[in-house]
């Protein structure tokens, strides 16, 4: 009777242990994770790696899933920020002219640019297709802003550099929304 029991236990506690490194050997490092998605982006700076590793949640991400929330979550961080700075350049070049309409075109299109983000990121869990789409969509915005600045004739490289960016988020979210 005793030693019955403890054959059952001996025999749950083996076949509970082979599951688990079932389950690690099949499930992917959230490093390779980063590298799968990387490596897609056809990006040579490893913007792609650094900007997504140096997220403390990245390293708890267990799935594409997971790192799409982390990296569309950024995505609108950043392009937030970035239309702030804009808006601000916009306040201190309130003279009328082809500077401020220029800016006021790039805060318009970053408006949108962040609506997609966003959109992009509430769309993982209900609807990958969307949010392939979104992601897509979001990397029109510093398009235009560039667009914006150069028919006008103005050269502002602090807004080229952020535009490349935000262009950068917007292809690392199509493509990680392509694995889910
Ligand atoms: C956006 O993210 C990049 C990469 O992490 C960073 O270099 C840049 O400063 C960020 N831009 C803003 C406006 O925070």
């Amino acid at each position: 009777m005793h030693s019955l029991s403890h054959l059952l236990l001996l025999a749950t506690l083996l076949i509970l242990s082979l599951s688990i490194i079932h389950v690690k050997a099949r499930g992917k490092t959230p490093s390779q994770l980063v590298e799968e998605v990387c490596s897609r982006t056809g990006d040579t700076s490893s913007f792609c790696t650094k900007t997504l590793e140096s997220d403390p949640r990245t390293s708890s991400a267990r799935d594409f899933r997971a790192l799409a929330k982390i990296a569309l979550d950024l995505a609108v961080t950043n392009s937030t920020k970035t239309e702030a700075y804009i808006k601000n350049m916009l306040k201190k070049n309130a003279k009328p002219g082809k500077l401020k309409s220029a800016l006021e075109s790039c805060v318009a299109s970053y408006e949108e640019t962040i609506i997609s983000f966003r959109s992009a990121l509430v769309e993982i869990d209900e609807d990958k297709m969307s949010a392939n789409y979104d992601a897509k969509v979001a990397g029109d915005g510093p398009l235009q802003c560039d667009q914006a600045l150069e028919s006008a004739g103005v050269k502002v490289e602090s807004i080229s550099m952020a535009n490349q960016i935000t262009y950068r988020f917007s292809v690392i979210g199509v493509e990680i929304t392509d694995l889910l």
